[in-house]
């Protein structure tokens, strides 16, 4: 969480560094702020977005051709002024911006206080920063060695710039467990986050890796570890294009992401099923195919919407590949000593890449000796770049915070995956195979169609807007669909929703229906069909509102159900894809009707890279 930016170069660093916050914001927007170099170092900051702090700063005081900018989500302290990023170290002549949290700070804290220093704000970055200036007055040596001393004795996650006012056309950055994108253009640097607030001026990127700390000064990249070893710049070439970061018409981006899904689905695909060919290539896991399909369990480990993904492909990999499968919440599975063997194959889904708790789980897994594996939206991201092997999703840039077409995206590749090792193991016949194969090519036309339902789906939206609880159910493969869309809708409306198996209704969450309940069944047809029929009955005998999603030419469900929403027919392995896309309209219309932020969700960001 938080968005970092920073910029050396020939522009005027302001509209650079302000434009790239706003790309940056879905990280956090509890306050933004901006340190120049006009007549000094000078700081402007302020809770709220960014802007309200375009608004607060004058013409006059924006010249400066370097600077550093910063979009918060809080840890420590309030979301206020004082706590708002950049912060200054004592004597006023350093400024910095991080991302990540430190984690003994309390302890460097007390050793300042004791030294006599003191603390304006309530954060771990300010000690931080006050840290490495009293290295550097001690020991009297230049700002990056101090930098290299502090964070040795620093234990946390950290993305960090700072600017000097005795240098005053130098940044130094650092990273560990927190992303870090230099980009590299002519006679200029960009650092940021993410590519987002780069690619429109340059596609030539730096990603810095942990324990790394990089130097721009006098149109120079110097990049040395903590040990103070100069390592050689990776530039590599960015495949961002810039409108797939910008809203393209659409109200907002979850809208625009939850429409491109057709698109997302089909980049997915490309390059890897050729279905009429009876061809699925999956490359990014080509090494250790074989060790999937020897594989005695398969552990996944991801958060939110990701681990979602991990429950429907818990169901395809059981179904087709007969092997265990067990999906966690990475910050549990980090925290609770697992039993991991070696040769154990742990897949982590990440949107991001760069979810701490999942990459931790990760580093956990890898240390046991388990072979880890990514399917990954952000390229170049920590969790990508640390896995053994993985596929890329491509679904290109998702700036809502509400997760969409990540998570088809995760979903289609986790079904490729799975079909193409059931396949070679010898548990997926060749007719079912090809049929699958068939069937998933046709998915990205199913998710068009079930877009097509988008009007509605508004007028569904525009019934349930004020409710105040909402219960979602599922069964089988839809049953991950049913939390999913309780999570959308809970995050982005702030309605209670909670997303149960259909069948385990009955044993508890049956005490809270009445006629003020909407309940969103999934009820395609498929081998659970009847039974949750059933369980449609069992709400409606108790008043509950109904709203079914179900297959295109149900003949029974709408004599049940209040609302009945027709998705296409697909088969039952590959519904998820589909059923999921009325959810997302449900909880986007409700949510805009009731004045949400739906892209910036209170009190989230989208980039989860705090524990
Ligand atoms: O980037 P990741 O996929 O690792 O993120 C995981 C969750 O933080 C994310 O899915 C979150 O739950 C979203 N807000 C859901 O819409």
């Amino acid at each position: 969480m938080c968005g970092i930016v920073g910029y050396v170069g020939h522009r005027e660093a302001y509209p650079v560094i302000v434009k790239g916050l706003k790309r940056l914001e879905y990280r956090g927007y509890d306050s933004a702020g901006i340190a120049l170099m006009n007549k000094g170092l000078t700081v402007y900051k302020k809770k709220g977005k960014v802007s309200d702090l375009e608004g607060f700063i004058k013409e006059e005081q924006l010249k400066s051709h370097i600077g550093i900018g910063h979009t918060r989500w809080a840890t420590h302290g309030e979301p206020n002024d004082v706590n708002a990023h950049p912060h200054f170290s004592a004597s006023g002549k350093l400024a910095m911006i991080h991302n990540g949290i430190i984690e003994n700070y309390s302890s460097v804290k007390q050793d300042l206080l004791n030294k006599g220093y003191q603390f304006k704000s309530e954060t771990d970055s300010e000690v931080l920063i006050n840290f490495v200036e009293d290295i550097k007055n001690k020991s009297q040596c230049s700002l990056e060695e101090a930098v290299r001393l502090a964070l040795t004795q620093i234990v946390g996650a950290y993305a960090i710039v700072i600017m000097s006012e005795d240098e005053p056309n130098k940044l130094v950055a650092a990273r560990k467990g927190s992303p870090l994108v230099i980009g590299v253009g002519k006679d200029e640097f960009f650092l940021a986050s993410d590519a987002t607030p780069i690619v429109e001026y340059t596609n030539e990127v730096v990603y810095l890796n942990d324990f790394e700390i990089a130097v721009i000064e006098d149109n120079k990249l110097d990049i040395r570890n903590t040990q103070d070893i100069p390592t050689t710049p990776y530039i590599q070439t960015l495949d961002m294009e810039l409108e797939s970061i910008e809203k393209g018409g659409y109200e907002h981006f979850m809208l625009k992401e939850i429409f491109e899904q057709p698109k997302s689905v089909s980049d997915s695909l490309r390059g890897r099923l050729n279905a009429a060919k009876g061809h699925l290539v999956l490359g990014g896991i080509r090494e250790y195919a074989n060790t999937l399909v020897n594989a005695d369990r398969i552990i996944i480990v991801a958060c939110g919407t990701s681990w979602h993904a991990g429950l429907v492909a818990e169901y395809i990999f059981e179904e087709y590949c007969r092997i265990p499968v067990e999906v966690e919440y990475a910050s549990e599975f980090r925290y609770r000593n697992p039993i991991i063997r070696e040769g154990d194959v742990v897949i982590a889904i990440s949107q991001s890449g760069e979810t701490a708790d999942t990459l931790a789980a990760l580093e956990l897994a890898k240390s046991k000796g388990a072979i880890i594996l990514g399917v990954v939206n952000t390229v170049g991201s920590s969790i990508a770049r640390i896995t053994d092997e993985g596929a890329y999703i491509h679904a290109g840039p998702e700036i809502g915070v509400a997760s969409t077409k990540a998570f088809t995206g995760q979903v289609t590749v986790l079904t490729m995956i799975a079909l193409r090792i059931a396949f070679r193991k010898g548990t997926l016949s060749k007719t079912k195979y090809h049929e699958l194969l068939v069937e998933l090519e046709t998915i990205p036309g199913k998710i068009q169609k079930a877009l097509e339902l988008n009007d509605q789906i508004k007028y569904i939206a525009s019934i349930y807007k004020d409710a105040k609880n909402c219960l979602y159910l599922g069964r089988g493969y839809n049953f991950p669909v049913a939390l999913e869309g309780a999570l959308k809708l809970k995050e982005i409306s702030y309605i209670h929703a909670e997303g149960y198996p259909a069948a385990e209704m009955k044993h508890g969450p049956i005490a809270l229906i009445d006629e003020e309940m909407p309940v969103v069944v999934i009820a395609t047809h498929d081998s659970s069909y009847e039974k949750i029929v059933s369980n449609v009955q069992e709400v409606k005998a108790r008043k509950g509102q109904v709203i079914a999603v179900v297959t295109e030419g149900d003949q029974l469900m709408p004599k049940m159900a209040d609302h009945i929403i027709e998705v296409p027919a697909t088969h039952e392995a590959l519904m998820p894809l589909i059923s999921v896309i009325p959810l997302q309209l449900l909880s986007y219309h409700i949510a805009v009707m009731r004045g949400c932020n739906v892209d910036q969700p209170r009190n989230l960001a989208k980039s989860v890279t705090v524990e």
